[in-house]
């Protein structure tokens, strides 16, 4: 795999990317998408399969699905417990070209130009030479990327500023792309565009294990790798991280992320 393609890596990380996956809203994403029987779509940076599966139910009878990912265990994950008649999985890294995957109806791009802030446009570019004349770009991401909960102390809060500053800086993820989406598409001369905001995260009360499982992962990975020391806690990240779960099981945090979704059509 190429350098900083993801940097969420780790043996539970298409486990975590599987049970996050809200079927239900992937599959209204599609629909608003457009996504219908007979399309040929692309799922670009598709994780485990779950995604894919949902848009290629959506394009039958007759459509096709191609997922495509970078990390090779993921794909092989994919293929074994997300198969289908119209599926393909293919190994790539979708900052590369993409012309060899074909032409498509839809190239679906969710929760993974945040990972790669300063080149996102050029990967929208990109994704935009393997649509088909008339075909639509479709780019989902988070805005204010893990930054929204209330609830916890002002250290906590100054520590993981730190975190997200130093992610950024090592890792070019970005917090902040899904402000982004609809001026990618509108630089791109794309017609009909059309934004749809919702809540992705929406945590209150009492901790679902899915959230409790996705969030300790985000945290445990993203202090890791932002080489935050913590000056804040005498005890160091492991006095943070007890702060975080006791503060985050709390059924009186907040926690909320809003999630963009753009559609348009470039011009062939
Ligand atoms: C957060 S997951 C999103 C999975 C799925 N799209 C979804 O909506 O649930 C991001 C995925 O993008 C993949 N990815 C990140 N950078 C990539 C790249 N440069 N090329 C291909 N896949 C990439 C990661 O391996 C990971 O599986």
């Amino acid at each position: 795999m190429s350098e900083n393609a993801y940097f969420m890596q780790g043996d539970q990380e298409t486990h975590r990317l599987e049970i996050k996956t809200d079927k239900e809203a992937v599959r209204s994403q599609a629909l608003w998408a457009g996504v219908q029987p007979g399309m040929r779509v692309a799922d670009l940076g598709c994780g485990p399969g779950v995604t894919t599966r949902i848009l290629h139910d959506l394009v039958q009878p007759g459509g096709r699905v191609v997922g495509v990912d970078v990390v090779e265990d993921r794909i092989a994950y994919a293929r074994a417990h997300y198969p289908g008649e119209g599926i393909d999985y293919v190994c790539a890294d979708i900052r590369d070209s993409l012309d060899h995957l074909g032409r498509f109806d839809r190239v679906w791009l969710r929760f993974v130009l945040e990972y790669h802030g300063s080149k996102s446009f050029d990967i929208v570019r990109r994704a935009r030479k393997i649509l088909r004349p008339g075909g639509k770009l479709c780019l989902i991401d988070l805005d204010h990327n893990c930054l929204t909960h209330y609830g916890f102390s002002a250290r906590f809060e100054r520590a993981y500023r730190g975190i997200m500053d130093g992610l950024t800086e090592k890792t070019d993820f970005d917090p902040y792309v899904g402000r982004k989406l609809y001026s990618f598409l509108y630089d791109l001369g794309c017609r009909d565009i059309c934004v749809q905001m919702t809540a992705h995260h929406l945590i209150y009360g009492k901790l679902r294990s899915a959230d409790a499982i996705n969030w300790t992962r985000k945290v445990e990975m993203a202090s890791s790798v932002s080489g935050y020391a913590f000056p804040e806690y005498e005890g160091g990240y492991k006095a943070f991280f007890e702060e975080f779960t006791e503060a985050f099981s709390n059924p009186r945090r907040f926690t909320y992320t809003p999630v963009i979704v753009c559609i348009g059509t470039p011009p062939h």
